[in-house]
């Protein structure tokens, strides 16, 4: 609890003297990822070297389009937060992006609390993985915690009680729970009702490049069979996504991690999400009336 509190200190401090970011006009910008993007730098310069980029550019995006479409408030997940170190880096985005966006994001963590259960079979990449990996501290991390949820258990018992429960629209997720079984397990999320999800909601894949990962195990394969199994629900990759965020993360291996989730079904999926601007058109607009 006084870490927690010592912590909201240090970032309010953070907060007030960190100097003024480059001021910049972005009202005739084509497009809103110049100013999510420097979003994105802010909340690194503010909250320091810990910050994980790739969760802040997601919650971001997440926030921005809720604002497009009046929701005031959602939700970023973890799954899998181990050490916590994401969880609080998500906190972190949270704070600033609430503020700077207006949206209410709520925090909700979730994790074995005992590690990595015992891979299943090599679909769970037992090569790779045992059981108790990234075990995790409860009591230091509580401590640590300001705002976040953390729900201990396997998903596969805890998630059904969340889904049954009252949460703001989901925006943001991470999956980083190492395992195919455990990622089947955590996407129906993605199932949700329309008043519990955003119509796209950003994803992070953290484990599907470079090691033993394929398209036939793991966090992919998981991928692949939600999109066999759901004709208007997909989880498509970001094609160029490096091209979209901050240029110095541009040989970034993270851009090669964020995803989309498609609720194709959702009633809201055609609304204007502000991404694409047309300044000049509406300048245009303006004059001739
Ligand atoms: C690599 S760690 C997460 C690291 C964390 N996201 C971070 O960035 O620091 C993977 C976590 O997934 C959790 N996990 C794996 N399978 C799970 C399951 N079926 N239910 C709950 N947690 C699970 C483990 O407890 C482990 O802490």
């Amino acid at each position: 609890m006084k870490q927690a509190l010592r912590r909201r200190l240090r970032n309010l401090i953070l907060w007030a003297t960190a100097p003024e970011p480059a001021s910049r006009d972005f009202s005739r910008d084509l497009s809103a990822y110049p100013m999510l993007n420097a979003l994105v730098e802010e909340i690194g310069r503010v909250y320091g070297r810990e910050q994980r980029p790739y969760y802040s550019w997601g919650m971001a995006h997440a926030a921005y389009l809720a604002q497009n479409l009046s929701i005031p408030r959602i939700t970023a997940i973890e799954l899998g937060v181990a050490g916590g170190n994401g969880l609080v880096a998500m906190e972190n985005a949270a704070e600033y992006l609430g503020r700077a966006l207006d949206v209410t994001i709520d925090v909700v963590g979730f994790d074995s609390g005992a590690g990595l259960p015992q891979p299943q079979d090599m679909r769970d990449l037992p090569n790779l993985w045992s059981q108790g990996d990234f075990a995790m501290d409860e009591v230091a991390l509580r401590a640590r915690l300001q705002r976040a949820r953390l729900i201990l258990g396997l998903v596969e018992d805890t998630l059904p009680q969340f889904l049954a429960s009252d949460f703001a629209p989901i925006g943001f997720i991470s999956f980083d729970l190492d395992l195919y079984s455990a990622t089947v397990a955590a996407l129906p999320l993605l199932e949700t009702a329309h008043d519990r999800i955003l119509p796209r909601v950003q994803c992070y894949f953290d484990d599907i490049l470079g090691f033993t990962f394929a398209d036939f195990n793991g966090e992919r394969l998981a991928i692949h069979e939600f999109n066999e199994a759901h004709p208007r629900r997909k989880i498509s990759p970001i094609y160029g996504a490096r091209h979209y965020v901050p240029a110095r993360f541009g040989n970034a291996n993270w851009t090669e991690k964020l995803f989309l989730a498609h609720i194709l079904d959702h009633p809201r999926y055609t609304d204007y999400d502000g991404l694409v601007r047309t300044p000049q058109l509406d300048i245009d607009r303006q004059t001739r009336r």
